[in-house]
């Protein structure tokens, strides 16, 4: 992949290409340029609805806006290189509503809307962007078009406003604005991330811990497996996983999920096995899961989580490779979110040669992350795509997923 970020000067020109863009759609210079990027998440998977733990890691993708303010009350968005014909969206601040559909220019509209409804002072902007993100890949780029304009928005209108506290505001504009049920991982991921790091996430307090992960340095490689299926969060599965999640809780007498203990999963089981009348080992037969499963798969991923937190810490990046194949294991079997594909790449990886893999993200298409060892990454990569010819899939998009900065401003 040539669409990254890689050296300083390759983002120095990006930068500088998008403000010389800003400039020829809107006539005038841009007061900055700012940069937020797209995520894998290594292991905590549909925890984060379930107040439970995350641990993402931003991507050298990256979503830049230019903007400038405006003193009209006025929101003008724009995206599209010179050769394409993106077309200006324009939007009045005070006529922004839920919901307002609007295709992608609804998340930009969105943080403003989540801005202002949380009292804040904004105006109008106008906005360029540009991405490298892939979009639909399960990689978070909506959440970066949303922290890249909460964070200009942000700075032109002087907020100063905590990352967390964007990462929330974008999160709400996603959820009220927009109508995407998600959690709180992808929005921290692009606004919180630090280079060379993952970032432990408790979702209950909202605590953060940036986790050393220095792939490069130890000889190892995380891949990131696009399949190209396209994963579509508002479809209504996403939904329904997090419904069935909240029906477990009110059936053991817990706010949460996080709230039953590792150590207490057999008992939780039995209990609702015994109210449900469910045996608890399949799928009520519209593939999703039942309520036993999704409870088991929360309550296991949590404690995945401190288990890789555990072997990180102990400074053994390696021992993390099963846990991430039995949290795959456990989002195919029993949260039912993988799909053939991810199922595949995870295989074959696996055949491959490769310490762990898991889809990672929503499910449903979008990416699956490999750990490999460096000099094989060439060769498990390889294998995937033959895997994927043979059964007749579209080629993925396989890259190296390097742990990069969360969001900034660059010029
Ligand atoms: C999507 C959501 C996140 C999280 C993941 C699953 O990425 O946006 O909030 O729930 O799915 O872990």
């Amino acid at each position: 992949m040539t669409d990254t970020d890689r050296t300083t000067a390759d983002r120095d020109r990006r930068a500088r290409q998008t403000a010389e863009r800003f400039q020829e759609v809107y006539g005038a210079a841009p007061t900055g340029v700012w940069a937020a990027p797209g995520r894998v998440n290594l292991i905590g998977e549909h925890t984060d609805y379930n107040d439970g733990f995350v641990m993402p890691l931003a991507l050298p993708h990256t979503t830049l806006a230019a903007a400038a303010p405006r003193t009209d009350g006025v929101l003008r968005v724009h995206s599209g290189d010179s050769s394409g014909n993106g077309q200006i969206a324009e939007l009045r601040l005070d006529a922004l509503h839920p919901a307002s559909d609007g295709g992608w220019a609804g998340y930009p509209a969105g943080i403003a809307w989540a801005l202002r409804e949380a009292g804040l002072p904004v105006g109008g902007a106008d906005l360029h962007y540009d991405s490298t993100v892939p979009v639909g890949a399960g990689l978070s780029s909506s959440a970066a078009l949303e922290v890249v304009t909460a964070l200009a928005l942000d700075d032109l209108y002087a907020l100063g406003l905590a990352r967390q506290r964007l990462a929330q505001l974008a999160q709400r504009a996603e959820n009220a604005f927009v109508g995407v049920p998600c959690g709180i991982m992808d929005q921290t991921a692009a606004a919180c991330c630090t280079d060379g790091h993952a970032l432990f996430l408790d979702t209950r307090d909202l605590t953060q811990r940036q986790v050393p992960f220095d792939l490069a340095g130890e000889g190892l490689r995380l891949l990131v497996v696009d399949t190209r299926v396209k994963h579509e969060l508002g479809d209504g599965a996403y939904a329904q996983r997090r419904a069935m999640c909240e029906r477990g809780a009110r059936a053991l007498g817990v706010h949460a999920l996080r709230d039953v203990p590792y150590a207490q999963l057999p008992a939780a089981l039995d209990r609702l096995a015994a109210e449900t009348g469910a045996p608890g080992d399949g799928a009520p037969g519209d593939g999703a899961p039942d309520v036993q499963a999704v409870v088991r798969h929360v309550v296991t991923e949590n404690r995945r989580v401190e288990d890789v937190i555990a072997r990180l810490d102990a400074g053994d990046t390696r021992a993390i490779g099963p846990l991430l194949t039995v949290g795959h294991a456990s989002l195919r079997d029993d949260f039912r979110v993988s799909c053939a594909e991810l199922d595949l790449a995870v295989e074959a990886a696996g055949a491959a040669g490769a310490l762990g893999a898991r889809m990672t993200g929503g499910g449903f298409g979008g990416s699956a992350v490999v750990l490999v060892e460096e000099p094989a990454a060439d060769a498990v990569a390889a294998r995937v795509t033959e895997a994927f010819a043979a059964a007749g899939y579209a080629a993925p998009r396989i890259f190296p997923a390097v742990p990069s900065a969360g969001a900034r401003r660059l010029v």
